[in-house]
């Protein structure tokens, strides 16, 4: 049996994931901001014992530092995490701590989450982080990783969220090599076009709101291409972007590094 952590595991993909993870027999530890709904998977894994659930919010340091040192308290052993909660909003947002939403709940929060379990996932047995990224990342064309915090223009979808998620699949990118002595191995992967509560939000341009219906497929689709990405042999290698389950390059990738400092100090200097 894995212990496996899943954020956004309230609604959609994370959701469907929690449901894989647990009917194949795994322990699932969950971290969310709404409480996981009254499915019958829930129920029973409660009974059973095999679930353990967490509250927190992704965009507020405080509550996300607070939430995430009770789970490293509670579960020393972390065979694998899987960072999907995530963001896409219609409009601007700025959080507690003064930066961009999209950045601050895509971005930054899962480097948060990995460092505060870092030594549980040292102790498991898979060493796997999974960051959920989107392939919107590919549709960036102009790149500069200090506008991350606080981005000047907003754009649905092809702005401040396609930004955050290449920031993500790069900073994956620039720490997989720093984490080969720990045997930790960082991914980041596209779950995919999946009809969730995000893709249906006033975060999506309106013709793809049109188009939904027809290219979207059920978010267990998109949880089947993570657990794929987790567990199918031979796996990915460390650092990779896999999108429709193959390694794909990153664009920016000159840029990696630089994303990877603009995070370490975000995450350092405001207390996460
Ligand atoms: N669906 C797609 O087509 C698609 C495509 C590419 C990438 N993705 C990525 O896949 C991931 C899952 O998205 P989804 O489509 O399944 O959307 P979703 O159903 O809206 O799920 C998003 C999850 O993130 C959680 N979340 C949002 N803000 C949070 C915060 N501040 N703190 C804690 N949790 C927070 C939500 O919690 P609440 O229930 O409390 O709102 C929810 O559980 C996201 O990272 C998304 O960017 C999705």
């Amino acid at each position: 049996m894995k212990r496996v952590l899943v954020t956004g595991a309230s609604s959609g993909v994370g959701l469907e994931l929690m449901k894989r993870l647990l009917g194949s027999g795994h322990h699932v530890v969950t971290l969310t901001r709404s409480p996981l709904p009254a499915v019958p998977e829930v129920q029973a894994a409660r009974e059973r014992g095999h679930l353990s659930g967490y509250q927190g919010n992704l965009a507020d340091a405080k509550s996300r530092t607070t939430a995430l040192a009770e789970i490293a308290s509670a579960h020393p052993r972390l065979d694998v995490v899987f960072n999907v909660a995530g963001v896409s909003l219609g409009k601007p947002q700025t959080t507690a701590q003064g930066r961009e939403i999209h950045f601050e709940v895509n971005t930054l929060a899962p480097f948060v989450v990995l460092d505060e379990l870092r030594p549980s996932l040292e102790r498991g047995e898979d060493r796997l982080l999974v960051n959920v990224s989107s392939n919107a990342a590919l549709m960036v064309n102009s790149f500069d990783p200090a506008v991350l915090p606080a981005p000047e223009e907003f754009k649905k979808l092809f702005g401040p969220y396609a930004l955050s998620k290449l920031a993500l699949s790069l900073w994956t990118h620039a720490l997989a090599p720093r984490l080969e002595a720990t045997r930790i191995r960082v991914i980041s992967v596209c779950p995919g076009p999946n009809k969730t509560p995000m893709t249906a939000g006033d975060g999506m341009p309106w013709w793809l709101l049109m188009l939904r219906p027809l290219l979207f497929a059920h978010p267990r689709k998109g949880a089947t291409t993570l657990w794929q990405a987790a567990f199918a042999h031979p796996s990915a290698p460390s650092g990779a972007f896999l999108v429709k389950g193959k390694p794909t390059p990153i664009p920016f990738l000159e840029r990696a590094s630089e994303v990877l400092t603009l995070v370490e100090s975000a995450a350092g200097t405001r207390g996460h």
